[in-house]
């Protein structure tokens, strides 16, 4: 099995919450509560969970664009979390973000020529001609034209400016990219275009990805393994093959029982979550999914589950993920779940 280029333990980043005129802390919102996952070389992690659950936290914290309040990152074998920022700085360019809104993460004011180049400068990876002759490889491998290195960003559409983001992300010859929702802003006849592109990119070029998405149908062609967040803690994490196949964790099944399915022998029932999402300042006592669980029993809301193989490779922290090997078993609690409306034939 390939070593783990990016080693994430018991990650905690919490929010102040300021109120009145001079700015009293009057609570603490608990974004990232906890996390430790593993990322290895050439692997491909799908992070997935509701929108406050933690997911941009995490890989802020991961590239140390925002300091964590605890836990160790480990980025090829290195401890990074406490490494002073002069040191930091040859590792940034192995670690790149890919964000949600590629317009806003552009300069408006600079050609994508000039913005690329800038990149490979400020690296001294390339210069004058020869980086005249990268930016135009690098339009290349994104599938836009040399021709578009004149052209500035608002002269693109969204799934161009989307190419021009992964090109800036792949200019300085990264091993990690942590894409965040890259594709959640674009249309969805493009999304897929832009997911395709990224996974022929890591194939082609050996990457690491933590790809973050709110929806679990987004990462499940791309991913090799899978990572469910609820309220700043991980549920789930599995192989992506066996967390679509067999879910051990309550809201990873409501996630897929979401997700279209045209196969009417693998069609599940849908699972509608009753409740609002609770907010991460005031989580639920032990399972912080207890008020929404279709299951719910009364340790639930005493006794926090912890994360916990039940699989080879297969971590859930539910106390009964064993019972959800059983089919139709959170269909079948009418009080909390409910079933969608059948769907019409054809
Ligand atoms: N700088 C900040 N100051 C205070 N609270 C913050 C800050 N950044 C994030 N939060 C809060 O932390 C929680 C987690 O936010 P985060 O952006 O990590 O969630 P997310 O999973 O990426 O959500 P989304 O799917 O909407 O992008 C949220 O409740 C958010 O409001
Ligand atoms: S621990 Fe309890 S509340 Fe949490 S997911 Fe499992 S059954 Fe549901
Ligand atoms: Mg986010």
């Amino acid at each position: 099995m390939p070593e783990p280029l990016l080693e994430v333990r018991d990650l905690i980043k919490h929010f102040p919450i300021r109120r009145g005129l001079f700015g009293r802390e009057a609570g603490q919102v608990r974004a990232v509560d906890g996390v430790s996952f593993d990322v290895r070389q050439g692997e491909v992690l799908g992070l997935v969970g509701e929108s406050g659950c933690g997911k941009t936290t995490t890989g802020r914290c991961i590239l140390r664009l925002i300091e964590p309040d605890s836990g160790t990152v480990r980025f090829d074998g290195r401890d990074i979390t406490r490494l002073p920022r002069r040191e930091l700085r040859p590792l940034r360019r192995q670690m790149q973000v890919i964000f949600q809104d590629p317009y806003s993460s552009l300069n408006p004011r600079l050609t994508v020529g000039s913005m690329l180049g800038e990149a490979l400068a400020i690296h001294g990876l390339a210069r004058g001609a020869k980086a005249r002759t990268r930016v135009a490889e690098l339009l290349d491998l994104v599938g836009l034209s040399p021709d578009h290195a004149r052209r500035y960003p608002h002269e693109f559409s969204g799934g161009q400016r989307q190419r021009i983001g992964v090109a800036r992300a792949l200019a300085v010859e990264p091993r990690l990219i942590v894409a965040d929702e890259p594709v959640s802003a674009l249309d969805v006849s493009i999304q897929a275009q832009i997911v395709n592109l990224l996974q022929e990119l890591q194939r082609k070029m050996g990457l690491t990805y933590l790809f973050v998405a709110h929806d679990l149908s987004v990462v499940e062609h791309i991913s090799d393994r899978v990572a469910v967040m609820v309220l700043g803690r991980i549920v789930e994490l599995a192989g992506a093959e066996a967390l679509y196949r067999a879910p051990r964790h309550p809201y990873t099944l409501s996630l897929l029982s979401a997700i279209p399915v045209p196969d009417p022998e693998r069609r599940r029932s849908r699972i509608v979550l009753k409740g609002d999402v609770p907010s991460p300042a005031h989580p639920p006592t032990g399972c912080h999914f207890h008020p929404r669980c279709p299951i719910a029993r009364e340790r639930c809301s005493r006794e926090e589950p912890a994360l916990r193989e039940v699989a080879p490779g297969h971590v859930s922290a539910c106390h009964f993920a064993e019972e959800l090997a059983e089919p139709g078993v959170l269909t079948r609690a009418p009080a909390v779940a409910s079933q969608a409306p059948p769907v019409p034939p054809g």
